[in-house]
């Protein structure tokens, strides 16, 4: 694990970015994870400030999103099909063609699942693998629970998680319930995973997932046995461990 202390969410963004941008150029035709959340929005602006620039050409580059709420339809603006169209792929040259969500419309869950994982194997799992963290320790949507699930699965979602993202709907009860994640195995076996992490609120979950035991009570702390993981956070995330 490599851990990479920023000053504050901007630098937190520009260094995700860069190991992104890294990423592309050594291999134009990658396989990119890619993470929803409050977080990543900086680092999606950064990535385009960079293409903007002429400096990133996604032509080539393939996207594995992590996951997507079950019985959404894409044009909902709360669906992560569209975070991901509104805060990156529009403002890309990636191809349509190459961008991957789960189908929150396929309420057939061990399809759609089956369907997703197929989609992974057939791109020979992902090189870079971005992630948020929730306050649970989940990562993508895999929540706390007795075992870590492998495989592309549907998740309830934990109160706790229902409860940080009504922030993006208009209310509560419209927080769906349920969600089609990407399981531990694609996460684990990308080649490299980068995660960021910001702000005072996520200080606790940040010190219980990489300085504790591995645990799937604490699904991010499986990311510890990662060979390639970094972990950039702003002092505010880092400020319950001691240098
Ligand atoms: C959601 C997503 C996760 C994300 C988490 C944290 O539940 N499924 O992929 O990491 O929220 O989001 P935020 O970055 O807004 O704290």
């Amino acid at each position: 694990m490599r851990i990479i202390k920023t000053k504050n969410y901007e630098e937190l963004s520009r260094k995700a970015a860069d190991l992104i941008s890294a990423q592309i150029l050594m291999k134009p035709n990658c396989v990119l994870g890619l993470a929803t959340g409050g977080t990543p929005v900086g680092t999606y602006r950064c990535l385009i400030e960079k293409y903007k620039r002429g400096d990133l050409d996604f032509s080539a580059v393939t996207s594995i999103n992590l996951d997507e709420y079950r019985g959404i339809e894409r044009e909902n603006p709360q669906s992560y099909w569209y975070f991901m169209h509104e805060n990156l792929f529009n403002h890309v040259n990636i191809s349509p063609e190459r961008v991957n969500v789960p189908d929150g419309r396929n309420l057939n869950a061990q399809e759609e699942c089956a369907r997703y994982d197929r989609v992974i194997e057939n791109h020979g799992g992902i090189d870079l693998q971005l992630l948020g963290i929730g306050l649970d320790g989940h990562i993508g949507f895999n929540e706390p629970g007795p075992a870590f699930v492998l495989e592309t699965h549907c998740v309830d979602l934990e109160e706790s998680t229902i409860e940080a993202n009504k922030r993006f709907f208009e209310s509560r009860d419209q927080v769906p319930r349920q969600a089609y994640t990407m399981g531990i195995r694609a996460i684990m076996q990308a080649k490299k995973v980068v995660m960021i992490v910001n702000g005072k609120n996520k200080a606790e979950i940040v010190k219980k997932s990489f300085f504790g035991p591995v645990l799937p009570e604490v699904p991010a702390s499986i990311l510890q046995l990662h060979p390639d993981f970094i972990l950039i956070g702003d002092e505010e995330a880092f400020s319950e461990i001691e240098d």
